[in-house]
């Protein structure tokens, strides 16, 4: 594991919208999207006019991979991403520089730029990094107006004391990237599994029947993969036991490759046996060919049938439930017909704590979509997630684990 802190971790695949206002430290944007982006956050920003006299569209544009938005009026960019789609979009709108002047704005609710507007529209938090010089900053208008903003649950970072552009001395420098950076990261940071080990097993396994033939399933490891990132939010310490998929390992988490279902049982009771939850996601074959041949099968002459032996597979989570002492054991139930029947009652035949049930015959959800929909069914517990994002889902999944659990 490359880092056992949990802080930066919880920016992966977190959209953050950076509001840049005018004032000298919006140079320090540039910086600040960079560091973001390298913390996994997809980052899309939003200038204010004044802004642009001090750093180019086309800078920012560059470094955050994404158009600039900076007009309510321009025809083009609302239809390519309006400002109700830029609210919606947003985990996070940070303002970085924040001006006294956007300050006073937001303060009033006013709606007057494409900014003010969004930040009115979205229901995500605000943080502002305020940036000023230091008579403008202590002045009793900004104070009061900071105030009314903090009391609002806007998140206030900074700012910094120190020597400013004007020559001043005092309160008004814009905190760095980084502070910025591990200041947002702290705001989705539920700390929820902190310090937990988690192992999740996830993604197909391929069953040899020959050196070049397998049998496997449409599973893309997206939900299991998904789930290590939202355990690494929470604070977990996440070992990823992953069939072959072609998803990159989310970041912090150890994965450990496997192939067959027997590869995957060795790697999980191995890991599991010192974890605190385990879930199982991996859609693991039932059966594999009794022996896989040493050599490429040739087509027989004359014959127009082919017959495998196939045995059982170990059950992998039922294995896990019965290591003692055991994790919190969470399975999966894919099914196409009575799924919370069906749920159900693996809940019960393979002595888990809590299955997740999902229809995968629904279009647009299940396997090797984005998107899911599921059931978490504890023995005393049931709730539903109507259809979102695999990322998403995983973390309102984990969310409800996590409380299961404690
Ligand atoms: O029995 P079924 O395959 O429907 O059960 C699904 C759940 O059991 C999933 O959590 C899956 O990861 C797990 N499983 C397993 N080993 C198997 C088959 C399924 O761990 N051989």
């Amino acid at each position: 594991m490359s880092d056992s802190s949990a802080v930066n971790h919880s920016l992966i695949n977190k959209r953050i919208l950076l509001g840049v206002s005018g004032g000298i430290a919006a140079y320090k944007s540039a910086e600040l999207i960079r560091r973001l982006q390298v913390a996994g956050a997809d980052v899309r920003v939003v200038m204010t006019r004044a802004a642009q006299e001090f750093i180019t569209p086309l800078t920012l544009q560059a470094l955050s991979g994404n158009p600039v938005h900076h007009s309510m009026l321009d025809p083009e960019a609302e239809a390519a991403m309006g400002h109700i789609e830029l609210a919606r979009w947003a985990d996070l709108i940070l303002i970085a520089p924040a001006s006294a002047d956007v300050i006073a704005r937001l303060a009033a609710g006013e709606g007057n730029d494409l900014l003010t507007t969004v930040c009115l529209a979205s229901k995500a938090p605000l943080a502002l990094a305020p940036a000023m010089n230091q008579a403008m900053y202590s002045h009793l208008a900004t104070q009061a107006n900071l105030t009314l903003l903090t009391e609002r649950k806007l998140h206030i970072f900074g700012p910094a004391n120190g020597v400013q552009a004007c020559g001043d001395v005092g309160p008004g420098r814009m905190l760095e990237a980084d502070e910025l950076v591990n200041a947002s990261a702290a705001l989705f940071q539920s700390g929820l599994l902190a310090g937990k080990k988690v192992v999740i097993s996830a993604g197909p396994t391929r069953e040899a029947i020959d050196p070049v033939r397998y049998i496997s399933n449409h599973s893309s490891g997206k939900m299991g993969y998904a789930l290590a990132s939202a355990c690494v939010e929470a604070g977990a310490l996440v070992t990823l036991i992953s069939g072959p998929t072609k998803l990159d390992c989310p970041s912090h988490v150890k994965r450990i490759n496997t192939i067959s279902a027997a590869d995957m049982h060795a790697a999980c009771t191995d890991q599991a046996s010192a974890c605190d939850l385990f879930i199982g996601a991996a859609a693991v074959a039932d059966f594999r060919p009794l022996a896989a041949a040493d050599q490429k099968m040739k087509k027989q002459d004359g014959s127009e049938q082919l017959t495998l032996t196939l045995v059982k597979n170990p059950d992998i989570i039922k294995a896990v439930s019965a290591l003692l002492p055991r994790p919190f054991t969470v399975g999966f139930a894919a099914e196409t017909e009575n799924v919370l029947g069906y749920a159900r009652d693996k809940l019960k035949r393979k002595n888990l704590d809590a299955i997740i049930a999902n229809d995968v015959a629904t279009e647009g959800t299940g396997f090797n979509s984005d998107d899911n929909a599921a059931t978490l069914i504890s023995p005393k517990f049931e709730q539903n997630f109507d259809r979102r994002s695999k990322n998403q889902l995983a973390r309102d999944l984990i969310n409800a684990i996590s409380k299961i659990m404690a």
